[in-house]
C-alpha cells in the first residue's frame, strides 16, 4: 500500500460471534494498519474482576470494588505470528478470556460506566494517529463517530451460536454444549442492545453486513472493496 495515503479509522460493529474479529483481523492485516479488539478489553477486565473476587455466585458485579480497581488493570496487547495476544498486567490471558465463564460474565461487567469510560479514552487514545481497524459494539457510535468507514454486521443468532460453539470445540472445549453457547450469545445481545451506557446500535452512516452466507473468504473481500472504495481507490 501506498504509505502516504491518507489513513482511515475503520469501525466494525455488531452482534456477539457475527464474525467480526476474524474480518478485521484480517483487513488490518492485508491493508498494514493496527487491529484492536475493544471486545478482548471487556474480557480482560472481566477476567479480572471474576480473579479477585468481584463478581457474586448470582453473576451480579461488585461494581464498586471494579470501580476503585480500574487504575490497577492494565490492558495490553502482544503481537503474535497468529495475530495478537491480550495481556492483563503483562500477562498472556488470550486463551482465558474466550472462555465461556468470562464469556458469562462480560455483558454486566460491560454496562458499568466507569469501565467503559476507561476502556473507551484507552480505545481513543489507539486511534489518535488513525490507520486503525477496531470492532465492537460501541465504535461507530461511540469511540469513533467521526470513522469513515463504518460496517454493521448481524446474522441470526442461531448461526452465530453455531460458529462460536464450532470455534470452542476446536480450541478443545468439549465441556460447553450448543445449547449453553446459544444462550449466551442471546442474553449478551439482550445486555449489550438494551445497556444505558452506549448501547449496540448502528450507526446512521453503517453500512450493513449480514453474512449468513458468506465463506470467510467472500466477507474479506467484500470488507476490502468498502475499504478501497472508502480511500477513493
Ligand atoms: O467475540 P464476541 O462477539 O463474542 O464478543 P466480544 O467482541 O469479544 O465482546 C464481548 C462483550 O464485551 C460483548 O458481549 C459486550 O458486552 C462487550 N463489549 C462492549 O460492550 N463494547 C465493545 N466495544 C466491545 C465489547
Amino acid at each position: 500500500m501506498d504509505n502516504k495515503a491518507k489513513k482511515i479509522i475503520i469501525a466494525i460493529d455488531g452482534f456477539s460471534s457475527s464474525g467480526k474479529s476474524t474480518m478485521a483481523k484480517e483487513l488490518a492485516r492485508r491493508i498494514g494498519y493496527r487491529y484492536i479488539d475493544s471486545g478482548a478489553m471487556y474480557r480482560a477486565v472481566t477476567l479480572y474482576a471474576l480473579d479477585h473476587g468481584m463478581i457474586r455466585e448470582d453473576g451480579t458485579v461488585d461494581t464498586e470494588a471494579l470501580t476503585a480497581a480500574l487504575g490497577d488493570i492494565h490492558i495490553d496487547f502482544l503481537p503474535c505470528a497468529d495475530g495478537q495476544h491480550t495481556l492483563l498486567n503483562g500477562r498472556d490471558v488470550e486463551q482465558e478470556i474466550r472462555s465461556l465463564r468470562v464469556s458469562s460474565s462480560v455483558s454486566p461487567v460491560a454496562v458499568i460506566p466507569a469501565v467503559r469510560h476507561a476502556l473507551v479514552a484507552q480505545q481513543q487514545a489507539f486511534g489518535k494517529e488513525r490507520g486503525i481497524v477496531m470492532d465492537g459494539r460501541d465504535i461507530g457510535t461511540t469511540v469513533f463517530p467521526d470513522a469513515e468507514l463504518k460496517i454493521y454486521v448481524n446474522a441470526p443468532a442461531a448461526t452465530r451460536a453455531r460458529r462460536r460453539w464450532l470455534e470452542l470445540q476446536q480450541k478443545g472445549d468439549k465441556d460447553s454444549t450448543y445449547e449453553q453457547v446459544l444462550e449466551n450469545v442471546m442474553t449478551r445481545d439482550h445486555i449489550d442492545m438494551t445497556r444505558e451506557e452506549s448501547p449496540l446500535r448502528r450507526a446512521d452512516d453503517a453500512i450493513d453486513l449480514d453474512n449468513s452466507d458468506m465463506t470467510i473468504e467472500q466477507q474479506d473481500e467484500w470488507l476490502i472493496d468498502r475499504f478501497n472504495h472508502a480511500v477513493g481507490k
